[in-house]
């Protein structure tokens, strides 16, 4: 891992720590629903949410991680999910997805490291473009404490911190809630 992608967090997941259910449940997730999640890690919460678009909706589950992308599409395999696409990208290039084609989206653990390498206009700019008009922007971070799992205390954000991220780029915070030990959840919408 070089210098430059210190915080990106290759293969780490929030499995152990984070259930994908109180997650979700912030989302109001619908059967028919297409869903992003963004930088997903080994996967756990997209297939959490595959169970609730069901087939006539789609989860998309993106990540720069070959080996993790590797490892979900051999676990969606084993288990006979069918309505999870993955995809191995960088979100501060391109999302490759249409403009406008997602319902509700989740970052779970992954803004903090993009606020740190400064790269938060690149890929705002891509969330922005395929979150629908009215469409769920939810972000999942590590609480600004010091605990033992999560990423150093320097460089956790807070909700306001979530919040003056996004508010540039068309979202609107709707609120934030503490979720599981160690998380909260930002939950937004895309203006006009
Ligand atoms: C701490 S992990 C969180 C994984 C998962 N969301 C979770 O909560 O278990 C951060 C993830 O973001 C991914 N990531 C970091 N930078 C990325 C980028 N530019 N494009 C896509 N994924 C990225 C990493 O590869 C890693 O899987």
């Amino acid at each position: 891992m070089g210098e430059k992608h210190g915080h990106k967090h290759p293969g780490k997941s929030s499995r152990d720590v984070l259930s994908a259910g109180d997650v979700l449940k912030n989302l109001d997730l619908k059967k028919g629903d297409k869903f992003l999640d963004a930088g997903c890690g080994d996967g756990y919460i997209s297939m959490e949410a595959s169970k609730l678009v069901e087939d006539e909706g789609k989860v998309y589950a993106v990540d720069v991680y070959e080996k993790s992308i590797d490892a979900l599409r051999e676990e969606i395999q084993n288990r006979g999910i069918t309505n999870i696409e993955t995809k191995i990208a960088d979100m501060t290039k391109k999302i490759p997805l249409k403009d406008n084609s997602i319902d509700k989206c989740v970052m779970a653990n992954v803004m903090h490291g993009f606020v740190a390498e400064g790269e938060v206009p690149e890929v705002m700019e891509e969330i922005r473009r395929v979150i629908k008009p009215e469409g769920t922007f939810a972000l999942v971070e590590f609480r600004k404490i010091q605990s033992q799992h999560g990423p150093p205390f320097e460089i956790r954000l807070t909700p306001a911190d979530v919040e003056d991220v996004i508010s540039p780029y068309g979202f609107q915070v709707q609120g934030s809630e503490e979720i599981g030990t160690y998380h909260y959840i930002v939950k937004a919408v895309k203006t006009e």
